[in-house]
């Protein structure tokens, strides 16, 4: 099938490589020239584990096209997904207006009828919005718009990985053309019809994701319900982490075992600096907000986001009694990312650790596997080193704020012999504070003694 794909983030991007690899012909549109440049030239814009490999087949197979005449690409695609991005306003609620933007490009290029697919998170009832907007900017009210939704579950920095191995993929349409439309663009996934790169060609056996068939309505609420319900389990990790510490328990011990019920099951209960990234953050205050306007107080997430906010304040409890004055202090920072295996730094937890550091006087040496390019036109003063163990040369102390396999593996026996002084404040509880104790350090976590 011919599909359109507008706007190349990492959710337009992975979309439409996926559905490319899926034996689909995908037309990728961008209102920023420089990306479809970039993409033109075969160089991919972001980090994403695999992408680079389904994008370079998709083009030599001539699966895939980019351009930047958003006309050309809307009346090349009979199904569109709209992957814009939908950031926070100052209030919490969520900016449609790329949205809008899109619907009325889509209106006034589309010669023919065309399904116009939600893609990018949006907050529910933007579907009928969108079903009026397309009638409304539509010159002669002639061509006939159809709406659905189709919410993406994917995880940054695993995106291809879940794109083609999906627990549910998420449809919620008004008729059933629309719904025998996305069976057809869904099958080669469902039937493992494509070269996964993740299992180099074929993928073992096993349950593979359902097509679930919904109203436009509930599709959109079990996108931010769903997000909504995650962060609330990080946050409930994070408050029995503070309890833990009051009482003399382990929250690793406590979130594992609670985990072992499946009826809560073990992810996502990672105590530690808590969550950022574009998803969660804007995704909880989104809901919050559309709950209130439907009359509908959401005091619990108003709670996890509160919990969240005080991460940082928590953390910097930690470092205030172990490093005591912070002015002054070299202090290195491991990891900049909001998480591992991305280079994404919007609502990072680090940059929020940096900017404080920094505020109380500390010079910071900052490392990432990925993510210094981005960090350093945010915070161009501090000093960034590609190899953690120069980042940490005579420091005072070392603060973890990402996840990253390589800090998890880092040599602290190495790091000990080159930092100033022997203290590590582990914000993603990576270590077993005995080992660090045998290797000599003040070692701080999360909800551990
Ligand atoms: C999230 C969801 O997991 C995806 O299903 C969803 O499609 C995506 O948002 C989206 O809406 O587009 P993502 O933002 O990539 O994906 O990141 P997650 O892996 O969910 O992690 C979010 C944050 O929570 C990270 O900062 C991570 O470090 C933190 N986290 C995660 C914890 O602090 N503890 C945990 O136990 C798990």
């Amino acid at each position: 099938m011919r599909l359109t794909v507008i706007g190349c983030g990492y959710v337009g991007l992975v979309t439409g490589a996926c559905l490319a690899a899926a034996g689909h012909e995908v037309y990728c549109t961008d209102i920023d020239e420089n990306r479809i440049a970039q993409l033109k030239a075969g160089k991919v814009p972001i980090y994403e584990e695999h992408l680079d490999e389904v994008l370079r087949r998709a083009v030599a197979e001539k699966k895939i096209f980019f351009t930047s005449d958003a006309g050309e690409a809307i009346r090349a695609g009979e199904v569109i997904f709209i992957c814009v991005g939908t950031p926070p306003k100052e209030n919490g609620e969520a900016d449609l207006s790329a949205i809008d933007h899109v619907a009325r490009q889509v209106a006034t290029e589309a010669r023919t009828p065309k399904l116009v697919v939600e893609k990018s998170t949006v907050p529910a009832l933007t579907g009928v919005q969108l079903q009026k907007a397309l009638a409304a900017y539509s010159p002669n009210g002639g061509i006939q718009f159809r709406v659905a939704s189709n919410p993406e579950f994917l995880r940054e920095g695993t995106a291809v990985s879940d794109f083609f191995h999906p627990d549910r993929i998420v449809v919620g349409v008004e008729d059933e053309k629309s719904a025998a439309l996305f069976h057809e663009i869904y099958n080669p996934i469902l039937q493992r019809k494509f070269h996964c790169p993740v299992h180099a060609g074929t993928c073992p056996a096993g349950t593979s994701g359902q097509l679930l068939i919904t109203t436009i309505n509930s599709a959109e609420l079990i996108k931010h319900a769903s997000n909504s319900f995650l962060a609330l389990k990080i946050s409930y990790a994070n408050v029995i982490a503070d309890l833990c510490e009051r009482i003399g328990a382990d929250v690793e011990e406590v979130t594992h075992a609670m985990g072992l019920d499946p009826r809560i099951g073990t992810q996502f209960l990672k105590a530690g600096l808590g969550f950022g990234g574009f998803c969660f953050p804007k995704d909880i205050q989104a809901f919050i907000h559309l709950s209130a306007s439907v009359g509908v107080e959401f005091d619990m997430l108003k709670a996890a986001e509160r919990v969240n906010k005080q991460r940082i304040d928590r953390f910097f409890e930690k470092v205030h009694k172990a490093l005591w004055v912070i002015k002054g202090k070299r202090v290195a920072v491991l990891g900049l990312a909001f998480k591992a295996n991305t280079d994404d730094i919007r609502f990072a937890p680090a940059l929020d650790v940096i900017r404080r550091l920094t505020e109380e006087g500390a010079q910071v040496h900052a490392t990432d596997p990925q993510a210094i390019g981005r960090t350093k036109t945010l915070l161009p003063k501090i000093s960034y080193f590609d190899d953690p163990y120069a980042a940490l040369k005579d420091v005072d102390a070392a603060l973890v704020c990402t996840e990253w396999p390589l800090y998890r593996n880092l040599d602290w026996e190495k790091a000990g012999q080159v930092m100033g002084r022997r203290l590590v404040i582990d914000g993603r509880n990576l270590y077993d504070p005995k080992k660090m104790l045998a290797l000599g350090f003040d070692y701080h976590s999360f909800g551990r003694a």
